[in-house]
C-alpha cells in the first residue's frame, strides 16, 4: 500500500461534538479524551475554539502542552484577533495547526454583509495572517457544498496561494450525497491552481443520514483527510461517525483500498467514555459501537453463529476492543480481578479511580447476583462527584395506589447539609421537586430517559437528564439498581453542569462565551 492511499483522520469530537447543545464536556473530561484520541492514533485533534471563552482556551492549551503524537488544532473565525487566541493555545503541542474559516455560500455571505470580493479579500488576509504564526494551516469555506462552484473555485485558490496546506470542503448542513461529494473534490483537485500541494479535507454532517458515505465518496474523489468524531457526535443529527468510516475502510479494503493510523481495538473504550461524558447515549442498533451491532453479545445465538461466527459476523468484537465475555463477577471478586477487566473493557483508571470504582462494585454486587461487563461499565463510567455543587446525601421514597408520592432527601450544597421532604406525582416527580426545592432553578426537564442495563428486574437503570435554562444545556446522567436513585443522580449531575456554564458565561466572566456560529468582528 502506498502512501497516496492514508487517509489522515481528524477527530473533532472536542469542537463540533461538545458544541452540540448538552455534551458540554468538563475540563478533566476533554483532556482525558484528547489522550485516549491521541493514543488510538488519531492524526489531529480539533481540541477546541480557543476563543469561545477561558475554559475553552485552557482545555486546547492544555492538551497542545500534553500531546505525544497527534498534531493539536483549534478553530479560529476569520479574524486575527480569533487566529492569534487559537496560535496562542496550540502553539506548544509538538505539532500544532490553525484551522480558520468563513462561511462562502449566498446565505453565509449575507451575515457579516460581505459582497463576493470583499469576502475573497477577507480570506485572502486571513490565511495570510495565520500562516504567518503558523506553518500548518487549515482553511475551510463553511457550506461549501452551498456555494457556487465558480465562486468556490476561486476562494480554494485564493486560500491555497495565501499558505493554506490542507482544505477542508464542509458540508455543514448535511445536504450533499455521495456521487456530489466526490465529483465537488475531484473537480477541484482538477481545476484549481497548485491543488495538487495540498491535502483536501472532507467534513460531513449527518442531517440525510449520508455523512459517511460521503466522507467515504470524497475519499473517492481524492480526499486524504476526513473529519469525524466518536459515536457521530455533533449537533442535529451529527457529524460523520469515526467508527464508522475506520472499520468500513478496514472491513472492505477490498474495494475501499485505504488506510488510517487508527488502533480500531481502543474504540469501544472512546465509544463509552465520550457516550458518559456528554450525556448522548448511544442508539442500541448504531453501527460498530451500539448494544447490538454484534449479535451475539446481546444474547441472540443464532445457530449458525454458533457453529461459525462468520455466518453473521463481517468483523470480530474484538477488532472494536470488545470483550467477547459477558458474564464477569460476584461479591467475592477482589480489586485486582476488577482491575484487570476494567482494563479489558478500556478503562485504565487511577489508584483512587479504582477504589472508588470498587467500593461501588462492592456495593452493586451485594444488590445483584450477577455483575456483568455491561454494569462495571455503567460503574467505571460514573462521575464520583468530588468537585460538584450539589450531592445527595440520602433518599427515600413512599409510593403506590394511596396518595401522593413522598420523597425524603438529603443534599449537600456547597457543603452544606440540607434535608427536605417533598411530593409529587409519582416518586421520581416526588425526587425531583425535592431538588428544585433546595435548589431553586428555572432550568426546564428537556429530556428525561431511562435505559436497563442488562436484563432481568435487578438490572441497574442508566438515566439520562437534559436541563436548559435560558439556552444553556446542560445534559446529566447516572446508573444505579434503584431507578428513582439514577433518576435523582442524573438530575444532580445535569443541575451541576448547568451551574459550572452559568458561572462561565455570567455577566462579569472574564470572556463571553461565543459559538462558532457568531459571525464575529
Ligand atoms: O460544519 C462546518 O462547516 C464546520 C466548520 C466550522 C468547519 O464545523
Ligand atoms: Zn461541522
Amino acid at each position: 500500500m502506498t502512501d497516496k492511499n492514508r487517509v489522515l483522520i481528524f477527530d473533532t469530537t472536542l469542537r463540533d461534538g461538545e458544541q452540540s447543545p448538552g455534551a458540554t464536556m468538563s475540563h478533566g473530561e476533554k483532556l482525558e479524551i484528547a489522550s485516549m484520541l491521541d493514543e488510538m492514533g488519531v492524526d489531529i485533534i480539533e481540541a477546541g475554539f480557543p476563543i469561545a471563552s477561558e475554559g475553552d482556551f485552557r482545555a486546547v492549551k492544555e492538551i497542545a502542552e500534553r500531546s505525544k503524537q497527534a498534531t493539536i488544532c483549534g478553530l479560529a473565525r476569520a479574524n486575527p484577533k480569533d487566529i492569534d487566541r487559537c496560535w496562542e493555545a496550540v502553539r506548544h503541542a509538538r505539532s500544532p495547526r490553525i484551522h480558520t474559516f468563513i462561511g462562502t455560500s449566498p446565505l453565509h455571505r449575507a451575515i457579516p454583509n460581505l459582497d463576493k470580493d470583499q469576502m475573497a479579500e477577507r480570506i485572502h488576509d486571513t490565511v495570510t495572517h495565520a500562516r504567518n504564526l503558523c506553518d500548518n494551516v487549515q482553511w475551510s469555506p463553511m457550506d461549501a457544498t452551498r456555494t457556487e462552484w465558480d465562486y468556490l473555485k476561486r476562494v480554494v485558490e485564493i486560500a491555497i496561494k495565501a499558505g493554506a496546506t490542507t482544505i477542508n470542503i464542509p458540508d455543514t448542513v448535511g445536504y450533499t450525497a455521495p456521487v456530489e461529494s466526490a465529483d465537488l473534490i475531484r473537480r477541484l483537485i482538477a481545476e484549481v491552481p497548485g491543488a495538487d500541494e495540498i491535502v483536501f479535507a472532507t467534513h460531513c454532517h449527518n442531517d440525510l443520514g449520508m455523512a459517511t458515505a460521503n466522507s467515504l465518496a470524497a475519499v473517492e474523489g481524492g480526499a486524504r483527510q476526513i473529519e469525524c468524531t466518536i459515536n457521530g457526535l455533533g449537533e442535529r443529527a451529527g457529524n460523520t461517525a469515526l467508527e464508522e468510516v475506520v472499520m468500513a475502510m478496514r472491513v472492505r479494503h477490498d474495494i475501499i483500498p485505504y488506510d488510517t493510523g487508527i488502533d480500531t481495538t481502543k474504540i469501544m473504550a472512546l465509544s463509552r467514555k465520550v457516550a458518559t461524558v456528554s450525556g448522548f447515549a448511544v442508539q442500541f442498533n448504531k453501527a460498530i459501537v451500539g448494544k447490538n451491532a454484534f449479535a451475539h453479545e446481546s444474547g441472540i445465538h443464532q445457530d449458525g453463529m454458533l457453529k461459525n461466527a462468520e455466518t453473521f459476523e463481517i468483523m470480530r468484537p474484538a477488532d472494536v476492543g470488545l470483550s467477547e465475555t459477558s458474564l464477569v463477577m460476584g461479591k467475592h471478586s477482589g480489586r485486582a480481578a476488577l482491575r484487570s477487566k476494567l482494563k479489558e473493557l478500556g478503562f485504565e483508571l487511577a489508584e483512587n479511580q479504582l477504589n472508588d470504582v470498587f467500593v461501588r462494585f462492592k456495593d452493586l454486587a451485594d444488590r445483584k447476583k450477577e455483575v456483568y461487563d455491561e454494569d462495571l461499565i455503567a460503574l467505571a463510567g460514573q462521575n464520583d462527584g468530588a468537585d460538584e455543587h450539589v450531592k445527595l446525601t440520602s433518599l427515600r421514597v413512599v409510593c403506590g395506589t394511596a396518595g401522593p408520592a413522598e420523597a425524603e432527601m438529603g443534599l449537600t450544597i456547597d457543603g452544606e447539609d440540607k434535608s427536605l421532604t417533598t411530593t409529587g406525582d409519582g416518586p421520581v416527580d416526588a425526587a425531583f421537586n425535592a431538588v428544585k426545592e433546595a435548589v431553586p432553578h428555572g432550568a426546564r426537564l428537556q429530556l428525561y430517559q431511562v435505559h436497563a442495563v442488562t436484563e432481568g428486574t435487578d438490572a441497574q437503570a442508566t438515566v439520562s437528564v437534559r436541563l436548559e435554562e435560558d439556552g444553556r444545556i446542560a445534559t446529566g446522567m447516572s446508573s444505579d439498581t434503584d431507578t428513582v436513585v439514577a433518576s435523582v443522580k442524573a438530575y444532580i449531575n445535569a443541575l451541576n453542569r448547568l451551574i459550572v456554564r452559568r458561572e462561565k458565561t455570567a455577566p462579569g466572566a472574564d470572556v463571553k462565551e461565543v459559538s462558532y456560529k457568531d459571525v464575529g468582528e
